[in-house]
């Protein structure tokens, strides 16, 4: 009998070192555990030998069981520490593999910028800044008083005509220009010198084709003050046109009439195409109109609180596409309302 359990211990080492073996020479986690099962499973060899034990006399089974233990950690040991060292050469062989080429170009992020439209109406800002404005804002939402009646624009006048102006009730129109903007910097300056502002902003026109949209932008802009003259409005646009088209561009004023202004003028600017040789740009003409322009009347100083026999003034306004488009070379201004990234990414 004590043979028996003898070789029963006997099984035990020889279990142990077996798995010992077989672990030294485990490649992968994958190969560790099969070796757990073999060995330590339910159906595995420790388990087989335990069996044994029921033949064993009393007195000798404690000594095969703690030997059976003493067994079952040493694997359980020498399983840890073949896993920890298989799980380490995975990792240098990873960090040996995974090589990062420095000489790759990096990913460039996609920058996002400006709106043309936003772009000039900034330069337009930065020009008018410098020469002493400020800038002045007013509701797109406008009653008609200030849109129209402020402006010296009677009841009958064309531009009120439903062909051309959206309107919102019987007293409330969406602006058709940014001229409203001149009625409500008078109220609030009320009767103080000078005033210098320009106003840009959104306006609205039933209009829609190449050169028209219903929603286009425009900048105003007025100046009051003792002894203005129509040579100070000169004066203010060339410097305005040489700013912002080249050192080298020619103005020339036109007589025009609008109803808030007199006298009034529309300014050309030698065409940007051509120089003013002649183009199909300035339809041969060398010419381009940009804005319209004037000595503030007499009567809309007086509506809003001005002496007229004291004080003096000039107006202007330009649509902010129109300048775009010429700065720019566009030839459709549905292009700016599209978003056409082909057409934004190029500004
Ligand atoms: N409000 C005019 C328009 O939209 C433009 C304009 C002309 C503005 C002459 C002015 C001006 O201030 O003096 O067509």
């Amino acid at each position: 009998m004590r043979g028996f359990a003898f070789s029963l211990e006997q099984k035990l080492l020889d279990l142990a070192e077996e798995a010992k073996k077989a672990l030294e020479k485990a490649q992968d986690l994958e190969e560790i555990n099969g070796i757990r099962i073999r060995y330590l499973g339910k159906k595995g060899e420790l388990t087989q030998i335990l069996r044994g034990m029921g033949a064993l006399p009393p007195d000798q089974r404690p000594r095969v069981g703690q030997a059976a233990n003493e067994v079952r950690e040493a694997v359980e040991a020498a399983i840890a520490a073949r896993t920890a060292a298989v799980k380490e050469k995975i990792k240098q062989v990873r960090l040996l593999e995974e090589t990062i080429d420095i000489t790759l170009p990096g990913t460039k992020f996609a920058l996002g910028h400006f709106h043309p439209l936003t772009l000039v109406q900034r330069r337009i800002e930065d020009i008018f800044l410098g020469l002493g404005f400020e800038i002045a804002e007013g509701p797109e939402v406008e009653l008609d008083y200030y849109n129209f009646e402020a402006l010296n624009i009677p009841k009958d006048h064309p531009a009120r005509d439903m062909q051309d102006t959206f309107f919102v009730d019987a007293e409330m129109v969406l602006r058709t220009h940014t001229s409203p903007v001149q009625v409500r910097t008078m109220e609030k300056m009320a009767g103080r010198i000078p005033v210098r502002v320009i106003a840009p902003g959104k306006v609205y026109r039933r209009d829609d084709d190449a050169t028209h949209s219903p929603m286009f932008h425009q900048v105003e802009g007025l100046a009051i003050d003792t002894r203005i003259t129509f040579g100070d409005l000169k004066g203010v646009l060339q410097t305005f046109a040489a700013e912002m088209f080249g050192v080298s561009t020619r103005t020339r004023f036109r007589p025009s009439f609008f109803p808030f202004t007199e006298p009034s003028a529309e300014m050309d600017i030698s065409c940007v195409m051509c120089g003013g040789s002649g183009c199909r740009v300035c339809s041969f003409t060398g010419w381009l109109e940009i804005l319209g322009c004037g000595a503030v009347h007499p009567r809309v100083l007086e509506m809003s609180g001005y002496n007229s026999e004291e004080v003096t003034g000039f107006a202007f306004g330009m649509g902010i596409e129109r300048i775009t488009m010429l700065k720019y070379g566009i030839d459709d201004i549905r292009l700016f309302f599209d978003n056409d990234l082909r057409f934004l990414e190029q500004f």
